[in-house]
């Protein structure tokens, strides 16, 4: 029984980096086969960033869900979502500033004025990065009690997120605003008083 138990953690943990390795096997399979669209800089800035996100809002679920549903299991994944997020927000920035502007610094910071919602995306990368490098077990026993102060800044780097796409987004904003509105539900389920009366009302509903 617990052989079955043990193999079907594996092969969950399995499906779990296929998941979030997914976007990116796609897009190298693209890359090969020559199909990225006329502008594949673009292609790939758009296919990096949005897994970026999603796996970024994923992190930051995780305690509500747990809280809520006792999704306990969850917090299992939660390094490797924060660093797979890591991931594609590095090609996102390594695309833009290598392959778009060739690592012109000048030119960078020309157009970084010229398109300040990049300026979001910079400060959300360069929040994300301490994030990272911090994330193994080794750092959590040197940062001790500070470790998770540190890593409150997940809620900073999130709303710089999506402040960027919603910027970045030309045209139809309802997406990004979607976005905009789950990242608020997932910060006011962590407000002590919005749960409170959470548990308050699961309470009164359980005892009818
Ligand atoms: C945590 C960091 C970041 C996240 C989560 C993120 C996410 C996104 C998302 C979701 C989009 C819109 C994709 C779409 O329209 O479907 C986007 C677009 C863009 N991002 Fe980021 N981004 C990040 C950091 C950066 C950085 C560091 C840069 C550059 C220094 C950057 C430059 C851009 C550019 C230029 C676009 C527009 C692409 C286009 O429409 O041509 N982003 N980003």
């Amino acid at each position: 029984m617990s052989k079955l138990n043990f193999s079907s953690d594996k092969l969950v943990r399995y499906l779990f980096h296929v998941l979030a390795l997914m976007p990116l096997i796609i897009l190298l399979w693209d890359l090969q086969f020559d199909n990225l669209t006329a502008n594949p800089i673009q292609n790939i800035m758009l296919r990096t960033g949005k897994p970026a996100l999603v796996l970024l809002v994923a992190v930051l679920s995780i305690t509500p869900l747990r809280k809520i549903f006792g999704l306990n299991v969850l917090i299992k994944y939660r390094r490797s979502i924060g660093l797979y997020a890591f991931l594609y927000a590095s090609i996102h920035f390594m695309v833009f500033v290598g392959l778009d502007y060739g690592f012109d610094i000048d030119l960078l910071r020309y157009s970084v004025f010229k398109k300040p919602y990049v300026i979001l995306g910079l400060l959300a990368y360069l929040t994300l990065v301490p994030l990272a490098i911090t994330s193994s077990s080794k750092w959590i026993r040197i940062l001790g009690k500070y470790w998770k102060w540190l890593h409150k800044i997940i809620y900073l780097t999130v709303i710089l997120a999506v402040g960027h796409y919603i910027w970045a987004v030309k045209s139809d904003i309802r997406q990004p605003l979607l976005f905009a509105l789950v990242v608020l539900l997932m910060l006011l389920l962590r407000v002590p008083l919005v749960t409170r009366v959470l548990h308050v009302l699961e309470h009164r509903w359980r005892s009818k």
